[in-house]
């Protein structure tokens, strides 16, 4: 089955050519980056008129790269929640009226099962495993059931993780897209310089659950309460202490919950699933004997691969989706949200 995958859910625009969920014959990603970058930010109108502009070539160049004329495809999928609305209507619109004029099944997907499902097209893992979606909009650790279950253990209850990075770089002027900046930054930090708190919840009422905006907080607002002697206060230092309790933060949950549950597999997915970090502290439970997976890092962010990949899943199953599906900024599968 040769599926077309199409996302537009914030600031990239891409399409991509996927064959058996397994294999990824083109994977196209037009980024918005410069466009967002004077306002460290990405601005929603903004995305959504370039996606327009772009989609159409996007998608042609999905198509040539894979060597498959549209004729060829089997099926087109779409990211159609959650996200930014005026972005996802531009992919779901496109690829509805692609779709239906070529009369075949088109079907909408939900980003964030999408990401969770993206380390399953390199590395497939037996379900049911830990997953760890960290993006910019979302920190969530749940147990994954199959493709298309999934039971939330914890979430943040302020800021998304990538959104405090994105944050953090932003008030120090540190450069965009403030993760991958961050990232970089830390290398040649000290992550020992600044003792920067992590959050203090009622464990009986949040088992599993994390907070981002104190972290964010007493970085942004009280750096020099946290300095340690004998340290300096440079920006590498408050990135790579920033970054350190991040990391920290979550971990803790992802061993407990992995203690707790008894699951032996783990998948990491999401833009921040590419912090080096965050990669190595996961991989490092393999010395404790647990299997660890994550996507390749443009896999990570936003792409139309791990669409088709999740689609094809569905589409075998005989589900589909008719002419009135449409988009919707909020509501995703998972309950929770
Ligand atoms: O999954 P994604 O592309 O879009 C959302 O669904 O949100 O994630 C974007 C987020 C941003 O907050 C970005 O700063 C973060 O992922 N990110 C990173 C890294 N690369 C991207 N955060 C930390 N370290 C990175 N290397
Ligand atoms: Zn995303």
């Amino acid at each position: 089955m040769v599926i077309l995958g199409i996302e537009t859910s914030c600031d990239e625009c891409s399409a991509a050519v996927v064959k058996d969920a397994r294999e990824v014959l083109s994977n196209v990603i037009a980024t918005q980056i410069e466009l967002h970058k004077p306002y460290q930010g990405v601005v929603p109108e903004l995305a959504s008129r370039l996606h327009t502009e772009w989609i159409e070539q996007v998608v042609d160049a999905a198509l040539k790269k894979a060597n498959v004329e549209k004729e060829d495809l089997d099926a087109v999928a779409f990211t159609n929640r959650p996200g930014l609305l005026g972005s996802l209507l531009v992919g779901v619109n496109f690829a509805k009226c692609f779709a239906y004029t070529l009369g075949i099944p088109f079907i909408g997907i939900d980003h964030i099962r999408a990401h969770l499902y993206a380390s399953q097209i390199e590395n497939p893992l037996e379900y049911p495993y830990l997953g760890v979606l960290v993006s910019g909009g979302h920190t969530v650790i749940c147990r994954v059931n199959s493709y298309d279950s999934v039971d939330v253990l914890g979430t943040t209850i302020d800021d998304a993780i990538g959104e405090a990075f994105d944050k953090v770089a932003k008030f120090y002027d540190l450069g965009y897209p403030g993760g991958v900046v961050i990232d970089r930054m830390s290398k040649t930090g000290d992550a020992n310089a600044f003792a920067f708190p992590g959050p203090s919840m009622d464990r009986e009422k949040h088992p599993y659950d994390m907070s981002y905006s104190g972290l964010k907080t007493a970085v942004i607002n009280q750096k020099d309460r946290f300095l340690l002697p004998g340290h300096e206060d440079t920006k590498e230092n408050i990135a790579a202490s920033f970054q350190r309790q991040a990391v920290n933060i979550i971990m803790k949950m992802v061993k407990k919950a992995l203690n707790d549950t008894g699951l032996k597999r783990v998948s990491a997915g999401g833009g921040v699933a590419a912090n080096s970090l965050l990669r190595a502290e996961l991989k490092d439970l393999e010395k404790n004997g647990y299997t660890v997976t994550f996507p390749s890092l443009k896999l990570c962010t936003d792409n139309g691969a791990m669409v088709a990949g999740l689609a094809y899943n569905y589409l075998k199953d005989g589900k589909s989706d008719d002419i009135r599906v449409s988009a919707s900024a909020r509501v995703s599968a998972f309950k929770k949200f």
